[in-house]
């Protein structure tokens, strides 16, 4: 198969992801579940703009396209906060999905004519990875949404396994190559980049992520309630903002998960907690979290080769056998559910199940530059007002297989936890 058939098959697998997260009616599209959210008819609106931004209008918003410049700003992600994009004169349903058909059959076209290996066929796989993350994005929203469930209760998932959870692996010091580069990787994005050399001493870090059944001890063991365990930005906010338990945990001790009321399964990792919790959650188990690049070496080294692997397991790409990935599942799967994941240092569910969040702040890799959509990465370095981004690794759940590498970076506010999020500890030795 060629780079573009490839790329072609991915575009209309994340398509029709999209499509069934928008089978909704007008109403229920237009809907703010929640302040922190984009109606969905704007993020399916969005992605449309986007890929003909990125695919047809190479990149140049001054460029005409086929919304009018007032439309096609609605769709700016750094002019409107999700907060307002509720009361914008947004595309309705019909005219969003239509627009976003005919981008689509436009950039497919475009595709086609390009000669293999053309560097353009990165523009597409930005755009891949674009539309995947909304999904995910829409994923959040949906789970915020309140009334009767519009979602099943999800694919099954294997079988956990006893023994696992709240042990650890040793990750040998040493120098290992962080980060990838566009040869090994054409198609990872700018912050992934360059690949250069760590040195990295000797830690332990979760074998698994940690579960709901080990936070229900931190619960009950006050640590909500305990100034000790929490940072002072943590602290503050674990106040205001009134945190008694992960989000979606219910006062009886059932949870609720795009709109099921069910049992709280012991042995899933943990969701739906803030940076702030997973670093008090830590420090009461005796641990901390793991730095970004403990994680991807975690992750990717092979200190018998010297080399990466581009998958933790291996070279083969991610299928249901190792990594629970795709959205399909609604949910983390259970810990010890992949044995067949296991990196080299033996952890297992790197990828896939909760984003794992990192003590490290977003930066640059030396050497960083920005991609074709430069304000993917780059305006988020800085951090905002209210605080720097905290890193997260690995991929949730909903995190579409083919856009996923050990590599990748996700960021959120430290205050987040809407988003598929759960902890993997370390510790020093
Ligand atoms: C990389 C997930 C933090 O959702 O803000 C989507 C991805 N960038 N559209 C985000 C993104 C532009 C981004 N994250
Ligand atoms: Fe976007």
């Amino acid at each position: 198969m060629t780079t573009r058939e490839t790329l072609a098959g991915e575009l209309i697998r994340a398509r029709d992801r999209t499509l069934r997260l928008v089978d909704f009616d007008d109403a229920e599209l237009r809907r703010q579940y929640d302040p922190l959210m984009s109606p969905l008819v704007w993020d399916l609106a969005h992605i449309g703009q986007q890929e003909e931004l990125w695919l047809l209008r190479g990149g140049d918003p001054q460029r005409p396209g086929l919304l009018s410049a007032e439309v096609d700003q609605l769709y700016d992600a750094f002019v409107h906060s999700r907060a307002a994009r509720v009361d914008l004169p947004l595309l309705p349903p019909t005219d969003a999905r239509n627009y976003c058909a005919t981008v689509r059959g436009r950039a497919l076209d475009t595709l086609e004519a390009l000669p293999d290996g053309h560097p353009d066929e990165f523009a597409y796989a930005l755009v891949i990875s674009h539309e995947n993350q909304h999904d995910e994005t829409m994923l959040q929203a949906l789970s915020l949404r309140s009334g009767a469930p519009l979602l099943d209760r999800g694919d099954p998932l294997p079988p956990g396994r006893s023994g696992v959870a709240g042990t650890s692996v040793l990750v040998t010091g040493g120098e290992f190559v962080l980060g990838v580069d566009a040869v090994t990787e054409p198609f990872s994005l700018d912050n992934e980049r360059p690949a250069h050399t760590v040195d990295v001493p000797d830690f332990r870090i979760g074998r698994v992520p940690v579960t709901n059944a080990e936070w229900r001890q931190f619960l009950d063991d006050g640590g909500y309630a305990q100034r000790r365990w929490w940072s002072d930005a943590g602290w503050t906010h674990r106040q205001q903002a009134g945190l008694t338990r992960p989000l979606f945990w219910n006062a009886d001790g059932t949870r609720t998960r795009f709109g099921h009321v069910e049992d709280i399964p012991g042995d899933e990792p943990v969701q739906h907690v803030t940076y702030y919790e997973a670093q008090a959650y830590a420090a009461w188990a005796g641990a901390r979290l793991p730095t970004e690049i403990e994680w991807e070496k975690a992750c990717a080294w092979d200190p018998a080769t010297g080399a990466r692997r581009r998958f933790p397991w291996g070279t083969a790409e991610p299928t249901a056998d190792v990594a629970n990935l795709g959205g399909g599942a609604l949910r983390p799967a259970p810990v010890g559910a992949f044995p067949a994941s296991a990196s080299a240092c033996g952890a297992e569910q790197m990828l896939g199940d909760v984003w794992e969040w990192t003590s490290s702040p977003l930066r640059p890799w030396p050497g960083f530059t920005p991609m074709i959509y430069r304000q993917y990465s780059e305006p988020f370095f800085d951090g905002t007002a209210s605080g720097e981004y905290r890193v997260l690794r690995g991929g949730s759940w909903a995190v579409a297989a083919g856009i996923l590498r050990p590599s990748f970076r996700n960021w959120d506010h430290p205050i987040r936890r809407q988003i598929f999020s759960g902890v993997r500890l370390a510790w020093d030795v």
